[in-house]
């Protein structure tokens, strides 16, 4: 007997589906989802999924045997699309016989959805638009994905252009029945999971709440300015260059908010001169970032570090532990539904 039954039956097709007591997911955050805070939020109940980001096959490798020993219960591995040696991290997580693959950053390539689901592995992929996502989704050939994450633009890090209330409004009402839906992107509280359970949703994913929990091996310095910080600090990064299209980045106000603006100023500059191609140029500016965050998350230079968060960054006051955060957000959510 779930000591959340209106929420854990809205669940219950993702708690299925993930193999977990809560349809909870922490979303992947470069640098801090690693075998520390992916266990944690496992043992929890939720869904844990280890950030391989920049990791080479065998910082992986280890990463996941890591949380393994941490951890009996599911979790999941999230590959960014546009990694250079995706299939040899794929390789590792067969070898590992990891059960959900989370495919991130882009449109999977060819062959990447097959190879995952060619050792048992449920993928999970996201899609910015409708069409893109009923186009993921679709499963002639084995090459669809499993479920689908939809994304909305008051999230922390990497970021579309559209709100997530508007998205699950769009999404939910065609995709809700035939398809596994998680909404991400601001959520805060436990009220705001069981709206949209209601609306289809088979479960969330969180990130920025979870960030800081006291599990997460997140410098002092990156949690403080969590904590200090309130919701419309949280901003999006400006492109400087029409030519050079960079992905928005949710994240603090700081002086590396400057120096991404330099940064960018550079890479077109180098675009102009011809030294660079477009691709090159994405892959320096992403590079960047992935460097910038490591020194906030990592170092705890909270000046020039990247310190990603999302809007919901204005209601997280201190460090807390993981069950927690989890009780409190499946609460949160039962009270909801039970005032119905
Ligand atoms: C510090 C930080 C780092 C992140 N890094 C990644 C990442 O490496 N890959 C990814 O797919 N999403 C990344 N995200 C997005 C999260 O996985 C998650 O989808 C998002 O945080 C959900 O929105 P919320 O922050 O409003 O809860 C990151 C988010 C934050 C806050």
């Amino acid at each position: 007997m779930t000591a959340y039954p209106k929420t854990s039956a809205l669940m219950q097709r993702g708690t299925d589906f993930l193999g977990s007591e809560f349809a909870v997911l922490c979303g992947a955050m470069s640098w801090v989802s690693e075998r520390n805070l992916v266990s944690a939020i496992s043992n929890a109940g939720g869904f844990g999924v280890i950030a391989c980001g920049a990791m080479t096959p065998d910082l992986l490798d280890t990463e996941i045997a890591e949380t393994k020993k941490l951890t009996s219960r599911p979790f999941g591995v999230n590959l960014i699309t546009m990694h250079p040696a995706l299939f040899d991290l794929i390789d590792v997580c067969a070898r590992h016989g990891v059960t959900h693959v989370v495919l991130a950053g882009g449109i999977p390539p060819k062959g990447s959805v097959e190879a995952i689901r060619a050792f048992g592995a449920k993928v999970i992929v996201f899609a910015p638009t409708l069409a893109l996502a009923k186009k993921l989704l679709r499963q002639d050939r084995g090459a669809g994905g499993d479920a689908l994450v939809i994304e909305g633009m008051e999230a922390g890090g990497h970021i579309g252009p559209v709100s997530t209330s508007v998205l699950a409004q769009e999404f939910l009402p065609v995709l809700a029945e035939d398809h596994l839906v998680f909404v991400a992107g601001g959520i805060g509280r436990g009220e705001a999971i069981a709206g949209y359970l209601e609306m289809g949703a088979v479960g969330v994913q969180l990130g920025t709440r979870f960030a800081c929990a006291t599990e997460s091996i997140a410098h002092e310095n990156f949690k403080k300015a969590f904590f200090r910080a309130s919701a419309r600090d949280a901003a999006t990064s400006v492109q400087v260059d029409p030519r050079l299209p960079v992905i928005p980045v949710r994240a603090l106000k700081n002086k590396g908010t400057e120096e991404f603006t330099a940064k960018q100023i550079e890479v077109a500059k180098l675009l102009d001169s011809g030294t660079i191609e477009m691709t090159e140029a994405q892959l320096q500016i992403e590079q960047y970032w992935a460097g910038a965050l490591r020194r906030a998350v990592i170092d705890g230079d909270i000046e020039n570090g990247s310190i990603m968060a999302g809007q919901s960054v204005g209601m997280l006051k201190e460090e807390e532990p993981v069950a927690d955060i989890m009780q409190q957000l499946m609460s949160q959510s039962e009270a909801a539904l039970s005032r119905r």
